[in-house]
């Protein structure tokens, strides 16, 4: 589904990914962790379009992505989430799903007065729960709930691919759970990569784990493989011991 070789983003002669290799097949739950500045939403921005890579390629099934614009990736079936919220508060739940999935409609389709609520937008609002919270404006809701309003604006242009960057960071417990069976689901149809500290929730939550580390990856295999690797505890050494030993904050 995902292969990136060797690629490399330079900020200002700073290598914020030096030689990234990552394939993804089609179907997986990766999780992606690294201490702060690892490279972790720069590799989400190169896949999106958002960052062209100096060097190396980044190939989705059929597709090479280096060179193509943001709206020609989404429209081929790669979805993100920022670090940080980007839900329209003055809006309700559905009207923001709906905005989200009207992306990826052709323009006379929009042109058109639409009648009702399309299938995806039904589809994104049940798969995350939040049918009820509809009609509430995106303002009221709580930190987790707009958390799973992004995730459903993004279930709701029909990715195939879909790119979360630390969904559960500010989550209380309960919500992270939630959000972790969420993942689970939609991992059951599509292809997901989340980043993600926390390694209590990937003990619980994650099947494959890549550990990027100053632009490279570090180490890759199972939670257990993983944690257990000095490498990964060398490198989250020193840091916050949420990181380091998984106790929630
Ligand atoms: N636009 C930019 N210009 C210059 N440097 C950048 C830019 N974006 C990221 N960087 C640098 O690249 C490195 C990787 O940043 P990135 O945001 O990818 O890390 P991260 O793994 O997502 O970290 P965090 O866990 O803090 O989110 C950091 O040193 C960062 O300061
Ligand atoms: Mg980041």
């Amino acid at each position: 589904m995902l292969e990136l070789r060797d690629v490399q983003v330079v900020f200002d002669g700073f290598r914020a990914l030096d030689g990234v290799d990552l394939t993804v097949p089609e179907g997986e739950l990766r999780f992606l962790i690294g201490p702060n500045g690892a490279g972790k939403t720069t590799l989400i921005d190169v896949i999106t379009g958002l960052t062209r890579p100096a060097a190396g390629s980044v190939r989705f099934g059929e597709h090479d992505l280096v060179g193509r614009k943001e709206h020609q990736i989404v429209r081929l079936g790669v979805g993100r989430t920022f670090q940080t919220s980007v839900v329209f508060e003055e809006l309700t739940v559905l009207e923001n799903i709906d905005l989200a999935a009207s992306f990826r409609r052709p323009l006379w389709s929009l042109a058109r007065r639409r009648r009702g609520v399309s299938e995806a937008v039904e589809e994104a609002l049940a798969r995350t729960g939040l049918e009820e919270l509809a009609e509430r404006s995106a303002g009221v809701l709580s930190h987790g709930q707009r958390q799973w309003l992004e995730i459903g604006m993004l279930l709701a242009q029909r990715p195939k691919l879909l790119l979360l960057d630390e969904p559960v960071a500010g989550m209380s417990g309960d919500e992270r759970q939630r959000t972790g069976e969420l993942l689970t689901r939609i991992a059951d149809d599509h292809t997901v990569i989340v980043v993600e500290h926390d390694m209590e929730f990937l003990r619980r939550h994650a099947s494959t784990v890549t550990v990027l580390h100053e632009g490279r990856v570090l180490v890759e295999g199972s939670v257990e493989q993983v944690s257990a690797d000095p490498r990964v505890q060398e490198v989250y050494l020193g840091r916050k011991a949420s990181d380091a030993v998984g106790n929630r904050p």
